[in-house]
């Protein structure tokens, strides 16, 4: 193998940027020419195909965002779409590709690979932490972290003005920002799509808030089968009747997809981009390099996006013990 390909594809999250640098400097320090495919997906099919020196990922490792750029491409779920984007590669002479991103990635990394042999091995860019292979993903810490300041600065005013504040937070299907930003925020109760929240538990706890216990948190995963955080704070609402109360909501969106990555995130991500080079090295493909008890581990993609990543049973716990 002689030239390998990156991209950066689906949501950007903290830490591409590393992992980009680490697949550049690994490919060349392997011996091998790497060049940067832009937007994905889109630039495959468009023929954005650039080489890529030590020098071009100079002075990214801080950065949020992908230097790469990405995109959600609806061509590449056709076959001429597909074939536009082989064609594209092959003129390049590229054997071997580095796909950064999560499950929409890995989907057309898969069929990809199946349809025309370009051995390929992904990273694990996303901040929903939703990847089966993993025990964690490039991005989540930066985001969970960006939730928590934010969920410190609305305990503050909710405190103040003794409110109560339904926070949304991102993560897609998956609550591991939830519960994890919940858990480090206090949040009261934490609602994910992966349990249900007896709304009535809610209601009565908000509606005996302690004397001395001046505001309530609760955060809500996006995907929660209640609705979003407006939905379920009406609902709520509806059944406390109680004037006295007062309900915000704040939505925190694509805040938690920026900013610079955390330690964790840069060593994360620097670490995947060793690995998917070294496995395109050693003939893996359609598989994901991910890091499992400080280990890399090569998952095949079709179980990364088809197993289930279930919650830490542990976490839960906590939530249930730290609420009351
Ligand atoms: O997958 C990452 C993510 O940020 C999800 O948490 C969120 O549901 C989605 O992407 C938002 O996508 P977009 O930026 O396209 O609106």
């Amino acid at each position: 193998m002689k030239k390998i390909a990156v991209f950066t594809s689906g949501g950007d999250s903290p830490g591409m940027n590393a992992c980009v640098r680490s697949v550049v400097r690994t490919g060349i320090y392997k011996g091998l020419e790497v060049y940067g495919i832009y937007r994905g997906y889109e630039g495959m099919i468009e023929g954005d195909i650039k080489r890529m020196y030590s020098h071009s990922v100079s002075n990214i490792v801080q950065r949020g965002g992908t230097i790469l750029k990405s995109a959600r491409s609806m061509e590449f779920k056709t076959p001429e779409g597909r074939k536009q984007a082989y064609e594209n590669l092959k003129a390049h002479g590229i054997e071997g590709i580095v796909a950064i991103g999560g499950d929409g990635t890995f989907t057309g990394a898969k069929i990809f690979q199946e349809e025309f042999g370009i051995p390929t091995v992904g990273c694990p860019g996303t901040i929903d932490n939703d990847l089966y292979g993993t025990d964690f993903t490039i991005g989540f810490d930066t985001a969970v972290n960006t939730a928590l300041e934010a969920i410190d600065k609305i305990r503050d005013t909710a405190a103040a003005h003794d409110r109560i504040f339904f926070i949304e937070v991102m993560g897609r299907d998956a609550g591991f920002i939830a519960v994890e930003s919940g858990i480090g925020g206090g949040a009261e109760f934490v609602m994910v799509p992966e349990t249900k929240t007896d709304l009535n538990k809610v209601v009565k706890s908000l509606r005996n808030i302690r004397a001395n216990k001046s505001s309530s948190i609760v955060v809500v995963a996006e995907g929660d089968e209640e609705g979003n955080a407006e939905t379920i704070m009406q609902k709520v609402k509806d059944k406390i009747q109680d004037p006295e109360k007062d309900f915000k909501v704040t939505t925190l969106g694509h805040i938690q997809r920026g900013g610079n990555p955390t330690a964790h995130d840069r060593l994360l991500g620097s670490l995947c981009g060793m690995a998917a080079v070294e496995g395109l090295i050693d003939g893996r493909t359609n598989c994901m390099a991910g890091i499992m008890d400080q280990k890399v581990v090569y998952t095949p993609f079709g179980d990364c996006i088809g197993k289930e990543k279930p919650l830490n049973e542990l976490h839960l716990k906590l939530i249930d013990i730290l609420s009351i």
